[in-house]
């Protein structure tokens, strides 16, 4: 009984078909359009999401040996995304979570001191990577697509209730706990959506989907809409909540980091709703059918795969994103290069949305493959600032890393990681973890596996990477590096 599995990303739609023994048996793929209208901003056409989801999931169902009994849903987070309830057209473009147009709204909200109380309810912090504060800048920027909301006519939502609507033909304006969890609208702890969030952003509750659980059948595709299709919609997962499932990081502890346009490395707390420190957010993992919340410390690396493919299409500096391992490798060390791929702000741990990306220490000598390796050893170093963070603040180690995602594909940055966090990496044979997840929460909504024990079955290690030395001294440089970045935005 295979599952067929939309992972809706920030560049493009996967589809997956995955087979009952976990197999990976067809995938599809279709990018879509970046737009960027201005410094900091960064927008996506709706339907060409959806566009999208139909063309990768065509591809995959075309190639599949077995067609599939139930769908799957992941989805890049915290995007803002209006349309209306009706038509199912979008009045404007979404708001990517990479924008920064909300930082303003940000400093506001700070500066009245809200931010504590806004921490304490949702486990997230007051920056522009979340929807709320994007929705506050809509309502006050676009009064013409605003005044649907507040009308009633346009539904708001993130990225996977916006598909679900139309997959659905109109009938469900649902989201999981897992992506409610990043609008800061939602209470992590009472698992429902705040009257005083939705007060404080200017969001009228009754525009906001139902929230649902990770799993279980939602609803139904619309075979008009979708394909010809009539099959449950059985699971619903942020993508980075999907890949921690994916990775079956069930237990108490488990953590993983997901390379995509960002990096994100979630541990697994358990029903404890960690508080959020060290620069870190506390989030559902997933809700349980009977409603139970298991939660996940989280840090959110904003850009690292995005930071390789602006030296493709920004720079021109490489033709393919694989190409960066074998041109690193050329040179020994990175020359005293350093790069602060700060490209749209600074994530966890640093936070601060002015910070713009920076190249540090160029000298005459420095050549095209000094830089290639100075952004591989960012996202080393990135992701190495945030694993400390989590193992300080929740008392656990760390005792290896499970990576997926794209560049985990890059055996040179696996390496990288290993010797800067001192621990090994291990990397599945199944790199593309987000849909893996969707796919098993489907497929553990309608039956195809019975229970996490027989998921957990599936996986298979491709290789481990263990740590040899390590370079203090250029990580000492890039904390300076870091530090010189910030700010720039604002001068
Ligand atoms: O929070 C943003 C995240 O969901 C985006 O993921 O895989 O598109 O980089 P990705």
């Amino acid at each position: 009984m295979p599952v067929l599995a939309i992972d809706a990303g920030t560049t493009g739609v996967t589809a997956l078909v995955v087979s009952d023994d976990g197999r990976v048996t067809a995938r599809g793929y279709q990018e879509f359009t970046q737009h960027f209208p201005r410094p900091g901003w960064v927008e996506h056409a709706p339907e060409e999401i959806w566009q999208a989801t139909l063309a990768a999931a065509g591809e995959a169902l075309a190639a599949a040996p077995a067609q599939p009994t139930c769908v799957g849903l992941t989805n890049q987070r915290e995007t803002a995304v209006l349309w209306d309830r009706e038509r199912l057209s979008s009045p404007r473009r979404a708001v990517v979570w990479q924008d920064r147009r909300s930082t303003e709204v940000c400093t506001r909200l700070r500066e009245e001191g809200r931010e504590e109380r806004v921490t304490e309810l949702t486990g997230l912090r007051l920056d522009p990577y979340f929807t709320a504060t994007k929705f506050n800048w809509l309502a006050a920027h676009d009064e013409r697509s605003w005044s649907g909301v507040t009308e009633g006519r346009v539904a708001v939502g993130t990225v996977d209730s916006y598909l679900v609507a139309r997959l659905t033909g109109g009938a469900r304006h649902v989201t999981d706990a897992s992506n409610a969890s990043r609008t800061l609208l939602y209470d992590i702890r009472a698992g429902g959506w705040s009257a005083e969030m939705c007060e404080l952003f200017g969001v009228p509750m009754s525009a906001l989907p139902e929230v649902v659980p990770t799993y279980g059948e939602i609803g139904r595709t619309d075979p008009d809409a979708f394909l010809g299709l009539d099959l449950p919609v059985a699971g619903i997962a942020g993508d980075q909540q999907a890949a921690l499932f994916g990775q079956t990081c069930f237990g108490v502890g488990d953590s993983k980091c997901t390379y995509g346009t960002g990096s994100f490395v979630l541990v697994n707390t358990g029903s404890d709703a960690v508080g959020a420190r060290e620069g870190l957010l506390s989030t559902v993992a997933w809700q349980h059918p009977d409603g139970s919340l298991t939660y996940a410390l989280e840090g959110s690396i904003f850009v690292t795969g995005a930071a390789v493919q602006w030296l493709r299409d920004g720079l021109g500096m490489i033709d393919t994103a694989p190409q960066t391992e074998a041109l690193a490798q050329t040179v020994p060390d990175s020359g005293g290069v350093v790069f602060v791929p700060a490209l749209t702000g600074l994530g966890a741990p640093d936070w601060d949305p002015e910070a713009r990306g920076a190249i540090f220490g160029i000298t005459r000598g420095t050549q095209r493959a000094h830089i290639v390796r100075a952004t591989l050893e960012a996202i080393a170093f990135e992701v190495r600032d945030v694993v400390e963070a989590v193992v300080r603040a929740s008392g656990h180690d760390i005792a290896e890393l499970k990576a997926d995602g794209g560049a985990s594909a890059n055996n040179l940055l696996c390496r990288m990681q290993a010797d800067q966090l001192g621990k090994p990496v291990a990397r599945p044979v199944i790199q593309e973890t987000t849909g893996l997840g969707a796919a098993f929460l489907a497929g553990l909504g309608t039956g195809v596996w019975g229970s996490t024990d027989e998921l957990i079955d599936t996986w298979r290690l491709d290789q481990r990477f263990t740590p040899g030395t390590r370079d203090d001294a250029a990580y000492t440089r890039w904390r300076a590096a870091v530090e010189r970045s910030k700010g720039w935005a604002a001068l």
